[in-house]
């Protein structure tokens, strides 16, 4: 259908005909002539108008979808506008086809600097991506996806996917979604948590997963959702949680590199500037907890760190170290799930950690307890009975490696990088309590 793509127009094409197809972005006719600008994924051109295409286009309505035929020129010196990618040509239109009239009034306002409000957007999301921002943050996060895909990858990781109708959960904690299945009931996967494990075991070694999660968490934050895109490894063969966090580390560094290079100019116009990790500072709980008391907070010995608590934490490690990353060690066994390994020599404390980015949790990991008997006695002081749970319990049964992994969360890894305030603006269709649409 197209010759070229708006956004590649340049003076190197001038006094060429051209063919281009998209969106009509606003339209101009004054007096005899006219102006559109025509949008496409790539950006927008000019276009010109004569009397009589512009007198047969004055009813064109912005959004409507054109085909335009015409010539490109470069346009005088004192015209160029420097805005905009394509600022140096615009094309002479010697036909505009209409392919599909929009509506109006449109239901939201699509403009960069729009004045309609999070929720309405996302009741639009397919009109709100039309801003250059939006294709911009969701471009940047579908190369996050390749990225980590190249990744693991790279690191010999064997991709998985496993089921996400299960039988039950085992992140205590995380509520599940309990839906009717023949005659039972089953549960929406909380995590691939069982299945990893099971894979390592099997004798993969080393497995990677990118799947949707869900949890029933009645939580209005700007860092939950209902469903999201879960980034779960898992590998055998580990002395301890530090070889994971290895793992971590060295996958941020890679991450944020190729980002760098692959999406400078979305970068530029959203405005972020990224830092490339070098050594990820760790910090122990018992640390933690001393830096927020002389900040003036208290936080027990058998609580988590709360939203605050981490956001104090990344603050006061960017002053010191200038890190925008920070693991935090040894978390509560009271807060941390059955299937934790703890230390010989404190079992208050489990070998986990989670991984906080620019003040926000964005991963959490740990070594697992592979040997039965441990993990039997630590199911029961959680109150599970893992022989109602056989063939989880099996995985443990016949030769399991020492093990342990991690899970990211894809949209909060985006929504941290790029600095958007609510995990919403990095996920296209949210999920929370409140919206199951569109
Ligand atoms: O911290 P979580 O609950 O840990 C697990 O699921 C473990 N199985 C991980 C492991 O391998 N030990 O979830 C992991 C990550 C969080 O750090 C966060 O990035 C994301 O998943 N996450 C959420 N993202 C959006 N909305 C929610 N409700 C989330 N809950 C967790
Ligand atoms: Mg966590």
């Amino acid at each position: 259908m197209r010759t070229h793509h708006c956004g590649d127009l340049n003076a190197s094409v001038s006094g060429k005909e051209v063919v281009l197809a998209g969106w009509v972005d606003t339209v101009r006719i004054s007096g005899k002539i006219g102006f559109l600008l025509l949008r496409d994924r790539s950006g927008i051109v000019q276009v010109f108008l004569d009397k009589k295409l512009a007198e047969a286009n004055q009813y064109l309505k912005p959004q409507s979808v054109v085909l335009v035929k015409g010539l490109v020129n470069k346009r005088p010196e004192n015209q160029v506008k420097k805005e905009m990618k394509t600022g140096a040509v615009e094309v002479a239109a010697a036909s505009v086809e209409v392919l599909n009239m929009a509506e109006t009034p449109l239901p939201i306002e699509i403009a960069e600097e729009t004045t309609t409000g999070l929720d309405k957007r996302l009741d639009y999301r397919f009109l709100d991506v039309r801003r250059q921002r939006v294709t911009d943050i969701f471009t940047v996060r579908s190369k996050i996806y390749s990225t980590t895909v190249a990744f693991f990858e790279k690191e010999g990781f064997i991709n998985i996917q496993t089921p996400k109708l299960t039988a039950s959960g085992v992140e205590s904690g995380a509520e599940e979604f309990k839906i009717p299945y023949f005659g039972k009931t089953a549960s929406l996967a909380q995590s691939p948590q069982i299945y990893k494990q099971m894979f390592v075991v099997s004798g993969l070694e080393k497995v990677y997963e990118l799947g949707t999660v869900f949890r029933a968490e009645k939580s209005h934050t700007t860092r939950h959702l209902t469903e999201f895109t879960g980034v779960d490894f898992e590998m055998g063969f580990i002395r301890d949680e530090h070889d994971v966090m290895t793992i971590v580390e060295k996958y941020f560094v890679y991450l944020i590199t190729e980002i760098k290079k692959s999406c400078r100019e979305e970068l530029a116009r959203l405005g972020v500037d990224l830092h490339v990790p070098k050594t990820i500072p760790k910090l122990s709980m018992h640390e933690a907890r001393n830096i927020l008391k002389k900040l003036g907070k208290i936080v027990p010995e058998n609580e988590d760190l709360d939203a605050d608590g981490e956001k104090m934490i990344a603050h006061y490690i960017k002053e010191k170290l200038q890190s925008d990353f920070v693991f935090m060690l040894d978390y509560p066994w009271e807060k941390r799930p059955f299937y934790h390994m703890r230390p010989e020599k404190d079992k208050k404390v489990t070998k986990s950690f989670d991984l906080v980015y620019n003040g926000v949790e964005i991963a959490t990991g740990a070594q697992r307890e592979h040997r039965l008997q441990v993990l039997e006695a630590q199911a029961m002081e959680k109150g599970i009975d893992l022989t109602l749970m056989p063939f989880y319990r099996d995985i443990f049964r016949y030769g399991c490696p020492p093990h342990g992994g991690v899970g990211l969360g894809l949209d909060r890894i985006t929504e941290q990088m790029l600095q958007l305030g609510n995990i919403r603006e990095a996920i296209l269709l949210p999920r929370d309590p409140e919206r199951l649409t569109p």
